[in-house]
């Protein structure tokens, strides 16, 4: 090996680590803001770039593609060079990814609360921003598959298959859901009319749940839940199962969110059967995450950043068992439009997606800095604080989305209904303000994350660890 190759490449991993901390703090504060103005609508302010409706999407795109995007592109850069044993192809690419990215999220903060939408939900960005996202997207995939095409171990780990189908997917549904005709610098009409756009947002919009925030974070659980419990994966045989189980099925399921409406009948009993099926292949998966820890259940007790991981996996089991049931259509007609929705979200959200990027960020933090963590009493504070916050959470909101599903289809002898609307957000006021608890609550625990990191950092030194050779251990 020549010295150029003698390292990996950690500059790009730890730039994303740390934006995954500081963007999760920025788009949950946000979450909390409108979670307060839900339950408090004073604080809208009468300000239109502060009222609720430009914030919503300001909090789904920095969390979802900012803290969220952070993390997958730091863990698939970090496991990527670790496990093909070289050195990030394309590093200067690798570069312009994280500055692109960034980039991308304070478009979205300065154009979002200016009102400057294209209205498709999780795609509201508009096309010059669209543009950029496909030119990041197509150099990461570079940089990933190039990365994949010069390693130097001949086996291609389970966890790269996760976050290579999570590239390839996002590429896709990306630039197919934002065709679009542009008429100004800042607006656009889509390439598709009625129900065809539905279908299509949808298909987008479920696949970005599938792939986005599911399958890239599964690769994280596939190299990090083994790397920390310091056990090999359960079944591997399983993992490669669950792989092409997910990846199958996931792409048909996205007419599930449009049940009751001018879809063809017969499309929407599609969606509904292939979300029954992903429930196999979803908690195949959870099972081998879970198992992996068998024979070393007693490290759950003493290892705050374990718990991250294994209470992960269990909320991804939830929300993944939660899916399916509300994808059946009389259990749909309940829940659409309520509040059910928004905890299934968030159990999925919070409890999955947010609890495992820490877990992993906790694991892999100290390492690019040559140190230890600062203080793991700290964590376990946060891992306490998080967990209660999510529980009053997503327990307020579904307490409030049955209510408000039942309110809403109460009706009287004669035919005529029971409550009013304006009762049903009545009743739901007291949950709102323990769901905007919840939140904070979760924010103070990313708040001693942020504290935590920094007094990391401060005592560590930035490092690119030396390559060893394939046949040692990663
Ligand atoms: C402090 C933590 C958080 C709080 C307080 C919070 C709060 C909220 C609120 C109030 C809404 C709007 C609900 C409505 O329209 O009725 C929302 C929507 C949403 N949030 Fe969060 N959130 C938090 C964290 C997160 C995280 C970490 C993610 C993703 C990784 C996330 C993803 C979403 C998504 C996808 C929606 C849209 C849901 C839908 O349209 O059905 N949130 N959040
Ligand atoms: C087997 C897996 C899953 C299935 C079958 C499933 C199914 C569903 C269904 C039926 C809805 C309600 C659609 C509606 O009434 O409008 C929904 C909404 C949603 N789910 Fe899931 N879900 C699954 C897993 C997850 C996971 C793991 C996450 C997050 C990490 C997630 C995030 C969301 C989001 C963000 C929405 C709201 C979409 C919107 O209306 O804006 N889901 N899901």
């Amino acid at each position: 090996m020549n010295n150029e190759t003698m390292t990996y490449e950690y500059t790009v991993v730890r730039q994303f680590a740390i934006a995954t901390v500081i963007l999760g703090i920025v788009g949950m504060l946000v979450g909390v803001l409108i979670a307060s103005q839900l339950a408090w609508p004073i604080l809208n302010f009468d300000t239109p770039w502060l009222s609720f409706g430009r914030l919503r999407p300001l909090h789904t795109n920095a969390v979802v593609f900012g803290f969220g995007g952070s993390a997958l592109f730091a863990t698939s850069y970090y496991v990527v060079q670790r496990t093909c044993h070289v050195k990030l192809f394309a590093p200067k690419l690798a570069q312009f990814t994280f500055y692109g990215w960034m980039l991308v999220i304070v478009s979205a903060v300065i154009t979002l609360p200016l009102g400057y939408t294209s209205t498709k939900e999780y795609a509201e960005l508009e096309w010059p921003i669209d543009l950029l996202i496909t030119v990041v997207w197509v150099s990461y995939a570079v940089v990933f598959f190039g990365t994949i095409a010069k390693r130097r171990v001949k086996h291609i780990y389970v966890a790269n298959w996760f976050f290579g189908s999570f590239i390839l997917t996002v590429a896709m549904l990306h630039i197919v859901n934002s065709a679009a005709l542009p008429v100004t610098f800042l607006k656009s009409y889509s390439a598709y009319a009625g129900v065809q756009d539905a279908m299509i947002q949808w298909w987008y919009g479920h696949n970005a749940v599938g792939f986005f925030l599911t399958a890239g974070f599964l690769g994280i659980m596939y190299y990090f839940i083994p790397k920390q419990a310091e056990r090999p994966v359960y079944s591997y045989r399983l993992s490669v199962v669950h792989f092409w189980a997910l990846a199958f099925t996931y792409i048909w399921a996205g007419p599930h969110h449009l049940h009751y409406t001018a879809l063809p009948d017969w499309t929407q009993s599609l969606g509904m059967a292939f979300s029954l099926i992903l429930l196999a292949p979803s908690w195949g998966g959870m099972i081998n995450g879970i198992m992996t820890l068998s024979g070393a259940w007693e490290k759950l007790r003493s290892d705050p950043i374990l718990k991250f991981l294994i209470v992960s996996v269990s909320f991804y089991g939830m929300s993944t068992f939660e899916g399916p049931m509300m994808a059946i259509k009389t259990v749909n007609a309940l829940s659409h439009y309520t509040d059910w929705t928004i905890g299934h979200v968030h159990s999925g959200a919070l409890g999955w997606v947010a609890m495992v990027s820490i877990g992993a960020m906790y694991f892999l933090i100290p390492k690019l800095f040559n140190t230890e963590l600062y203080s793991q009493k700290l964590v376990e504070t946060h891992f306490w604080i998080a967990t209660i916050g999510i529980v009053l959470y997503i327990t307020s909101m579904w307490i409030s989305g049955i209510m408000q599903g039942l309110m809403w289809r109460a009706i009287n002898n004669d035919g005529t209904l029971t409550y009013s609307f304006v009762e049903s957000v009545q009743a739901m006021h007291p949950f709102y303000i323990v769901r905007a608890g919840g939140g904070l609550l979760f924010l103070i625990g990313m708040l001693i994350m942020a504290y935590n990191v920094t007094k990391t950092i401060a005592q560590g030194k930035a490092i690119h660890a030396v390559i060893p050779e394939p046949a040692a251990a990663h």
